[in-house]
């Protein structure tokens, strides 16, 4: 993972730099460091931990220097420790370099390197991009050459950025597989992994393609590939603007995103819904809907929460479309040679369109020929741009690690899909447009659930000192199930496992005795009363049970500990409305628990290493 900044321009970069790493801080937080090249000197520093302790180190110094790179790191190679942290330097400490991606064959290229005298003094894989550019300088190459050479060397993945001593009116930039962006500023360009570490700056960016690579100067930028071809390079304008960016009042960006989904499920919609023809307008589809209807199979691949949100797209779609679905971790789609054809629509959902493993897959689903639809939340991002077409969740930027709007954003866009096909199938005119409407009385629902947030709260007191807990549910409110069990092991480091609430008598139902909390999502649809049946079944084994259940239930609450009121909507919608307060238990028991739900230990934002 990793973030990247850079700045080159009139400015004293340093303030620039730290601030663009604290944004890119949810990419990786256990180093970092900054390098620093002025007219009479340069210096790198840095500080194991988070962005904030470099901060206070760099302020002790007080360092200027218009011309500066900095790096937030997610150990891969070597421990989180200075000497691991970046920037990697020559051995005259005159070139400084940070990396985001992993160099695979760096062990032979050391091997290589070793041979000619270079000594390694960290265990990143890193450190050898730093050695190889040297040896190119060394062979008289201008830095921009002597890194396109060593980027020919190398296998892996890499967002790089170097600065070199020798020639100071320069930052040198390249792209393979992990994102950079260049910002284009007056007298001044930026380079970051990603546009929110730039939009206080300037509006205008530059994405790197893979196999490209930059010189950028104070007053311009060339572009080319790696293997010296000219490209130009198109400018885009961002609309993420700063508010999008900061907590806004909010303690942590996590309850900010779980209180802006209102909003964030109404951007996902917008202009998006026909009533009158109860079908759903994609553009990023157009020119494909003939193709997608036709599709022999949709596959559906992502990771993490993104592939929760693809298993609720799974049912939606096997219920209203009839075409067969299925879902696919990234990570194992890749790898196993999967039997995917022309025929076949292959959809890639992730939010920030830059996990690696899904990125990977969605090469393979591509060179096998078959239809690759992108479902991403960052714009211009690299599955998205890979991807041949697809539609925006537009939940607006996503900080905290633990993913929640994106979620309930990616399940509008699957109805959305499902829309769109299914009323070329056999979904009546009438049932679109009752499907319309629930959707568009989402937001309503949604601000009644995060009312009840005080007392969701107070139920989180309850559990903080829970070990372990299970959460179940049925038909659309399984992958709730999940969903809601990764929140809560992923910020609070309680251990959660998530299961259809049927299975519980094959396995999990062993667990059961007054120490263990299960979670039912137990709302009214077809699956109802078998989970009453299996809520008594816990019951009897004095499970300590929290349900949520429908607004105008009457039932459960007479057997269970406690319970948390949703609005009830159409079935395909309900996982929108029951994830809510799963999402504010999961946040509330980890801050009871004093702990960091922004940045979850060991967890990054943005999975870029498989
Ligand atoms: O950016 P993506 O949607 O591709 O990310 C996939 C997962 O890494 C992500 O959903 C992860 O599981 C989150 N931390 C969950 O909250």
């Amino acid at each position: 993972m990793c973030g990247i900044v850079g700045y080159i321009g009139a400015k004293n970069c340093v303030p620039i730099l730290i601030e663009g790493l604290k944004r890119l801080e949810y990419r990786g937080y256990d180093s970092a460091g900054l390098g620093l090249i002025n007219s009479d000197h340069c210096e790198v520093i840095k500080n194991k931990g988070k962005v904030a302790e470099l901060e206070k180190l760099v302020h002790q110094k007080n360092i200027q220097s218009s011309l500066g790179i900095g790096h937030t790191r997610w150990a891969t190679h070597g421990e989180p420790s200075v000497i691991n942290a970046h920037p990697h330097v020559n051995k005259e400490k005159t070139l400084f370099l940070i990396h985001n991606g992993i160099i695979e064959n760096y062990l032979s290229l050391k091997k290589g390197l070793e041979v000619e005298g270079y000594q390694f003094v960290s265990e990143t894989d890193t450190e050898v991009l730093a050695h190889l550019i040297d040896h190119y300088l060394k062979l008289k190459n201008s830095l921009f050459h002597a890194v396109r050479y060593a980027l020919n060397e190398v296998e892996g993945t890499y967002g790089i950025a170097v600065i070199y001593n020798g020639e100071k009116d320069k930052i040198v930039v390249a792209k393979k597989g992990s994102p950079l962006v260049i910002g284009i500023g007056e007298n001044e360009n930026y380079i970051a992994s990603d546009v929110t570490a730039l939009i206080a700056y300037t509006k205008q960016v530059v994405y790197l393609e893979d196999g490209e690579i930059a010189e950028i100067t104070a007053n311009s930028f060339k572009t080319k590939t790696i293997l010296d071809e000219d490209i130009i390079k198109e400018i885009n304008q961002v609309e993420v603007g700063i508010d999008d960016i900061t907590k806004g009042g909010y303690p942590h960006f996590m309850l900010k995103e779980i209180m802006d989904q209102p909003g964030s499920i109404f951007n996902s919609m917008r202009g998006r819904l026909v009533f009158d023809e109860g079908i759903s307008k994609l553009g990023g589809l157009q020119g494909f809907e003939e193709r997608i209807l036709n599709s022999r199979r949709i596959i559906i691949s992502a990771c993490g929460t993104s592939w929760h949100a693809g298993l609720v797209g799974e049912y939606m779609l096997e219920q209203y479309t009839g075409i067969p679905t299925e879902v696919d971790y990234a990570s194992e789609f890749r790898y196993r040679n999967p039997i995917i054809t022309k025929d076949d629509t292959v959809i890639f959902i992730s939010q920030s369109g830059e996990t690696a493993d899904t990125l990977a897959a969605l090469k393979e689903a591509k060179k096998k020929g078959a239809l690759c639809l992108g479902v991403c939340n960052v714009v211009g991002s690299s599955i998205a741009r890979e991807s041949h077409a697809g539609v925006y969740i537009h939940a607006g930027p996503e900080i905290g690690v633990a993913s929640t709007k994106a979620f309930t954003a990616q399940l509008v866009v699957f109805s959305l899909i499902t829309l769109l096909i299914a009323r070329s199938k056999s979904l009546s005119l009438q049932q679109g447009q009752e499907i319309i409407c629930e959707m568009q009385n989402l937001t309503k629902k949604i601000e009644t659930i995060l009312k009840q947030n005080e007392i969701i709260e107070k139920i989180a007191e309850q559990y903080v000192d829970s070990k372990n807990f299970l959460y179940l549910g049925r038909g659309y409110n399984f992958p709730v199930a999940l969903e809601g069990a990764l929140k809560l092991k992923e910020i609070s480091y309680i251990h959660a496992e998530g299961y259809p609430a049927a299975e519980m008598k094959h396995g999990p139902i062993a667990l059961i005795d007054d120490n263990m909390p299960v979670v039912f999502i137990a709302t009214k649809d077809y699956t109802y009363d078998k989970v009453v049946s299996n809520i008594q079944e816990v019951r009897a084994r004095k499970g300590r049970i929290l349900a949520i259940i429908s607004e105008d239930d009457d039932q459960i609450e007479k057997m269970v500990d406690h319970v948390i009121r949703v609005p009830q909507t159409h079935s395909m919608l309900m996982p929108i409305l029951t994830v809510i307060p799963l999402q504010l238990l999961a946040y509330h028991i980890a801050v009871k628990k004093g702990l960091n739900v922004d940045q979850p230990r060991n967890l990054a934002k943005s999975v870029t290493v498989e």
